[in-house]
């Protein structure tokens, strides 16, 4: 369920309940793919960063270590350790960006797995029963996320079936909810809106798939190569034929700066690799802009990655001894990168939040972007 607390502009300050407990929004969701945050983070390390939402994937849970095994052992937040709300993402991009030799029918989509090259098929039906499996709170419906560009023919014909196969995951997860055996029979549903850059089909779909009564909308297919101008508009003109009483997602997105824009057009739910990767990679976001901790002139710097930061490295940590564990290849330099990048994240949502209750969201995105040099 989902409350509209207050509006900024388009900005939304909002707080969804689920049987996994309260996500206020908007929300930055902690990406861990495979049922783990990359660079050694556990769950009481999210804890201590106050994620609220931690976020997995059909596709590589179902390649292993497989969704029935961690049904058996009790769905994935037993598994995992992990108390608070998971949302699982339901395959459809992973399939199309990851998986070999893959054929598209209007049943679902057949592929090679990309760990053994063993024969998949996934459908809508299919992508129901394994996030049932895995019992998060949050399932995404089965899409297809089209390449950009694409032309327009293409474009529509996907959104088209990406429409019948929404209609399908809502049929099979109202049946798999009320199976006696279900890990979590209250598991959500999110539709998801298509449409590459073309406005008219984005708004027809955003229209079409608003009828269903669906918990979330999500939007797909971008930042999947195009501008983000071309990104910021599609929101300027879809977001407003989403419900508003409803939790908007942009998924996939992005910099801090993609996201302050998207919350000032309406967008609840975010979730991106950018802080784990970049943290594996030594590159850590400050309210100055990213800094490479590679960097020669770090190497006697005893200050913290960012003073005042309370993340776990920069109370403890200085960025003269984290680069000697990043270059010495220690376990450890990621580690603190990573802790840092995402508590980075998540203050940063907190003060959105903030900002939107007080009424100053634009005085507060502003005053944030121009504080950072590459954002
Ligand atoms: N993650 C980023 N973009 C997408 C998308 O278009 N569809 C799905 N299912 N997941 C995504
Ligand atoms: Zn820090």
């Amino acid at each position: 369920m989902y409350q509209l607390i207050k509006k900024d502009g388009k900005a939304k300050r909002g707080r969804f309940t689920t049987v996994h407990g309260t996500i206020e929004t908007p929300v930055f969701m902690n990406v861990g793919t495979v049922a783990a945050i990359k660079g050694a983070v556990s769950t009481d390390d999210l804890k201590e960063i106050r994620t609220q939402v931690e976020l997995s994937n059909t596709y590589h849970l179902h390649v292993r270590p497989g969704d029935r095994l961690i049904k058996e052992f009790g769905g994935l937040h037993k598994f995992m350790n992990w108390d608070r709300p998971i949302l699982t993402d339901s395959g459809g991009f992973q399939v199309f960006s990851l998986a070999k030799l893959r054929k598209i029918k209007e049943e679902g989509v057949s592929f090679s797995s990309h760990i053994d090259g063993r024969k998949i098929f996934m459908g809508p039906e299919e992508s129901m029963q394994i996030q049932s499996n895995l019992g998060s709170t949050i399932a995404m419906a089965f899409d297809e996320c089209p390449p950009h560009p694409a032309e327009r023919k293409y474009m529509q014909d996907s959104v088209d079936r990406t429409t019948r196969w929404l209609y399908r995951c809502k049929k099979e997860m109202d049946r798999l909810n009320r199976l006696p055996d279900t890990v979590n029979p209250h598991q959500m549903l999110f539709g998801i809106n298509q449409g590459g850059t073309y406005e008219d089909i984005r708004i027809s779909h955003a229209k079409e798939i608003s009828r269903l009564d669906l918990d979330g909308y999500a939007l797909g297919g971008l930042a999947v190569g195009e501008s983000h101008a071309e990104m910021y508009r599609i929101l300027d003109e879809t977001v407003p034929y989403l419900p508003e009483a409803k939790p908007t997602y942009l998924m996939g997105v992005g910099t801090p700066a993609n996201i302050l824009e998207a919350v000032d057009r309406g967008v609840d739910f975010f979730d991106c690799v950018y802080p784990t990767r970049n943290g594996r990679h030594g590159h850590v976001y400050t309210n100055h802009g990213k800094m490479n901790l590679f960097n020669k002139k770090y190497e006697l710097d005893h200050r913290p990655i960012e003073e005042g930061c309370q993340c776990p490295a920069c109370r403890s940590y200085s960025r003269a001894y984290i680069r000697h564990l990043l270059k010495a290849k220690e376990m450890l330099g990621m580690r603190l990168c990573v802790l840092h990048n995402l508590y980075f994240y998540n203050t940063m949502m907190e003060e959105i939040r903030d900002a939107i209750e007080q009424g100053q969201y634009r005085e507060y995105k502003e005053r944030k972007l121009s504080g950072m040099e590459n954002k």
